[in-house]
């Protein structure tokens, strides 16, 4: 456990615009910050840090808090592995406090774990770049390769020689312990004798997300791999490894993931490597093995956007498209690009060079089910069987998409391509959905899809958001004239301005209403100047409508109250009493309409919208869903006066 006084230490050196600037751009934006999410892959930014406070602020996806808790979320790390990054940044030494002995033990030995992966990684890479067997075979086999020294130095690439254990003596001599090196699968032992695992191998060291080695790939070279040697050696799995939780490249990759808002897909540790080389440092790697949940998972934390990098031919592409399924699933936007025949991501990027290779990425890129449907569809369109066969599959994989306006664009388009109605392949889709739900409710706490119903437009019902947005709007400019320099109490207890809380909540707002806007946008200045909000302030404004507007907005709207404490000693509960939740309910139901209507219109514009737009509606529409439904979530729960 870390010191009370050392957590104090990071508190007070953490800077909320020091600790988000490392993962997001923020832009200035009144007295707070503004940036695109990093939690979602939002068009526009809803993404706030307000310095004054040391805290942010996510709309669309809900998550709020102050720096530590940024870390956590942004990283996917524990309390504690937080702390430690931030102390690591602000360079405070971590003091710990002694736990209960079985903490202490499991902590312990992990920690062993890291300190002999790191030991190895250090010695491995010293090998190729010092010893005379490591520079004329492992570092030529590199140079050969293409790599550049940089490269080789920023993925610690190593050698291990071609020797039963120097290795493990050199370990032993440094005080690690056989048994530690043993589970970490360094060392193997066999009838009283330890001998190194990896022997006369390139070393690839897998990290994790925070850059700790947790394993080894190592390739065997030249002549070796003949001689009934795997190419590829894989340290076992260990306390510390779990190959489906492992994504090679995404700790030096995650940044720009995030940057690009894409993560490119691919199978070697090799294509990794020389796409980092060329400059597309935004790719990580399974590692040969089927995609898992969890690595999914870990993808999502960084991007909602995947391209997936196809070397080989059609059949091997045929048998992978199972594992994409996953990430349509995980709600992911999927993308793939194949590659010439016999080239991969790493051969190509050396063939092609830097310029053409990145366009060659963004050109090449075409959206998943289109490319399953035309590759699956390619010569069979007149066998009924296979072509029955190719149908389901495909629309199998659009089954798992999680977004019902999704699913039915792919299925018009489908039904185009293959020439079946749209009308079977809804049914055959429901068919599907029907299936896997009634399996699911079995146990499985997998969320699905829920069944295709057309979209219905109710025309009527647009007009009335006009009057409700309206209302809204008077309700806060109400709230903000009578309420505005109160201070109220926030859910972490932290005492704001109500004025300031609404403008930290609702900085995207606009007023469509001409005087309500005018109100609030002197209101903005006023609190600019840190001038109170007060009414005689806006009485002498020379401007009969908002006077008038103004007085009305502030006549008492709960006079009874006095009448009925006087009589009856009843205490009324006064509007004062329950501001935070009106402020707080104003602000989303006024954000919930608006959402609303803007989903309305962008669908409206689906039904006409031209091949080239669609995408970019649909991202939008379903951005705007998502934020609906985190708002009705919270409404659903703030009581409303
Ligand atoms: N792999 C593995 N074990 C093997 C073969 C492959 O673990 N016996 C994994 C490795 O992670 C490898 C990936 O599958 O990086 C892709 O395999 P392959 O295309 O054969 O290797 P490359 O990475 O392309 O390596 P190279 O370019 O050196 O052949
Ligand atoms: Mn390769």
């Amino acid at each position: 456990m870390i010191k009370p006084s050392t957590i104090d230490d990071i508190k007070m050196a953490m800077n909320i615009v020091e600790v988000v600037s490392d993962f997001v751009n923020l832009k200035k934006s009144g007295s707070s910050l503004k940036a695109l999410s990093p939690f979602t892959n939002e068009k526009t930014p809803s993404f706030y840090v307000v310095p004054s406070k040391g805290i942010f602020k996510c709309f669309s996806s809900g998550k709020g808090g102050d720096a530590i808790s940024f870390v956590m979320e942004v990283d996917g790390l524990s309390y504690v592995e937080a702390l430690k990054y931030l102390a690591d940044k602000y360079n405070i030494a971590i003091e710990e406090e002694i736990q209960t002995d079985e903490i202490q033990e499991v902590q312990n030995r992990r920690e062993s774990l890291y300190i002999v992966l790191q030991y190895a990684s250090d010695y491995f890479q010293k090998v190729l770049n010092t010893n005379e067997e490591g520079k004329s075979i492992g570092l030529t086999y590199f140079k050969e390769r293409g790599f550049s020294d940089e490269i080789i130095e920023s993925f610690n690439l190593g050698y291990s020689l071609n020797v039963w254990n120097n290795f493990y003596q050199e370990g032993i001599k440094k005080g690690l312990t056989k048994e530690n090196l043993e589970a970490a699968g360094l060392v193997v032992s066999k009838e009283n004798k330890v001998y190194d695992r990896f022997r006369g191998r390139v070393m690839f060291p897998i990290q994790n997300v925070t850059g700790k080695t947790i394993a080894f790939g190592a390739r065997a070279l030249g002549s070796d791999i003949s001689k009934n040697q795997p190419k590829y050696l894989n340290s076992p799995e260990s306390e510390l490894y779990n190959k489906s939780r492992v994504l090679y490249g995404l700790f030096q990759s995650k940044k720009e993931i995030r940057q690009e808002d894409n993560c490119y897909l691919v199978e070697g540790y090799t294509d990794v490597i020389s796409m980092h080389q060329i400059g597309v440092k935004n790719v990580v790697s399974s590692s040969g093995t089927a995609l898992s949940e969890d690595q999914v998972k870990l993808i999502k934390r960084y991007t909602q956007n995947v391209t997936v990098l196809y070397d080989g031919d059609a059949p091997g592409i045929r048998a992978s498209f199972r594992g994409i399924d996953i990430l349509l699933e995980g709600g992911l936007n999927v993308r793939a690009v194949t590659f010439p025949d016999g080239e991969d991501p790493d051969s190509y990027s050396h063939k092609l060079g830097a310029t053409a290779y990145v366009h060659f990425l963004t050109e090449g890129a075409v959206d998943f089910i289109k490319f399953k449907t035309s590759l699956l569809i390619d010569g069979i369109n007149d066998d009924p069987i296979k072509k029955a066969g190719a149908v389901r599959d495909i629309v199998e994989s659009i089954s798992k998409i999680g977004d019902a306006i999704k699913r039915s664009v792919y299925l018009k388009e489908c039904s185009d391509v293959l020439q079946i109605s749209e009308e079977i392949l809804i049914a055959e889709q429901n068919k599907i959905l029907i299936t896997r739900n009634r399996f699911n409710q079995k146990g499985s706490q997998h969320k699905e899809a829920s069944v295709y119903l057309p979209l219905e437009l109710d025309e009527s019902k647009i007009t009335d958001y006009s009057k409700i947005i309206a209302y809204q709007e008077k309700e806060s400019i109400r709230v903000l004239l009578n309420y505005g320099d109160e201070i109220i109490q926030k859910l972490n207890k932290k005492e704001i301005k109500l004025w300031d809380y609404f403008i930290d909540e609702s900085e995207d707002i606009e007023f469509t209403h001409p005087v309500y806007n005018k109100i609030f946008q002197l209101m903005i200045q006023r609190n600019n100047k840190n001038l109170p909000l007060n009414i005689e302030y806006f009485l002498s404004i020379e401007d009969p409508e908002i006077q008038k507007t103004v007085i009305d907005l502030c006549a008492p709207k709960y006079e009874i109250s006095e009448f009925w404490k006087e009589k009856y000693h009843i205490d009324v509960p006064q509007e004062e009493d329950y501001i935070k939740d009106v402020t707080y309910s104003n602000i989303l139901r006024f954000k919930f309409r608006v959402i609303q209507h803007l989903i309305e219109v962008q669908i409206k514009k689906l039904k006409t919208a031209k091949d080239g737009e669609i995408d970019n509606l649909l991202d939008e529409i379903s951005n705007l869903k998502q934020t609906e439904m985190e708002i009705a979530k919270i409404i659903g729960n703030v009581t409303v006066k």
